[in-house]
C-alpha cells in the first residue's frame, strides 16, 4: 500500500520569472551586478557614481530595486518604493541612457546564466516601462 500522500507525478506548473531569476538571492546578485555595471557605463555613470560615494544610499537603491524585481516578476517580497513615475520625475533621462541600462541588464542576465526566455521577459517589461522613466 502506498502509504507516502504525495502524488508519484509532479505537475509541470511553469516557474515564474522570480524563479527563473534565481529566487531572492539571485535577484540580489542580479541587482549588485547591474548597479556595479551602470558604474563602469560610460552612457550613465554620472547617474550612479554619486551613490558609490554613499554606501548606505547605495545599499538602500539595490534594496529598492531587488524588491521592485522581486514583486514584478511574481516573488514574496513587497516593494515600497516610490512609482516609476515618481522616482525618474526631475532626471530627465534620454531615451540613449535607457537603453544602455537596458544593455547593462541584458549583459548581466546573460553573465549570471539567465535563460533566453527569462531574458526575453525582462526585455518586454523594461521596455514596456520606457514612458514611465523616459524623459520626465
Ligand atoms: C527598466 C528600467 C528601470 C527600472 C526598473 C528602474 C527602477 C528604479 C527604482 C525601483 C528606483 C528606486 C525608487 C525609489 O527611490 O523609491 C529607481 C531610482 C532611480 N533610478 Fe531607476 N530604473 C530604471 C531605469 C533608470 C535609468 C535608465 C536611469 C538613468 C540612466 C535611472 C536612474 C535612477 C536614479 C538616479 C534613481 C534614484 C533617484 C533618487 O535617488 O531619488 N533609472 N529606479
Amino acid at each position: 500500500m502506498n502509504t507516502n500522500p504525495q502524488p508519484t507525478t509532479t505537475a509541470a506548473t511553469p516557474p515564474s520569472l522570480y524563479e527563473r531569476l534565481g529566487s531572492t538571492s539571485g535577484i540580489r546578485a542580479l541587482v549588485d551586478d547591474i548597479l556595479q555595471a551602470h558604474m563602469e557605463n560610460e552612457v550613465i555613470k554620472a547617474r550612479f557614481l554619486p551613490y558609490a560615494a554613499t554606501p548606505e544610499r547605495l545599499a538602500e537603491l539595490k534594496g529598492l530595486l531587488a524588491t521592485f524585481l522581486e514583486a514584478g516578476s511574481g516573488g514574496p517580497a513587497e516593494y515600497t518604493g516610490k512609482s516609476m513615475v515618481e522616482a525618474h520625475t526631475g532626471l530627465n533621462i534620454s531615451p540613449a541612457e535607457y537603453m544602455a541600462a537596458i544593455d547593462d541588464i541584458m549583459a548581466v542576465l546573460t553573465k549570471h546564466g539567465v535563460d533566453e526566455s527569462a531574458k526575453k521577459d525582462v526585455l518586454f517589461i523594461s521596455y514596456s516601462l520606457m514612458r514611465e522613466i523616459v524623459l520626465l
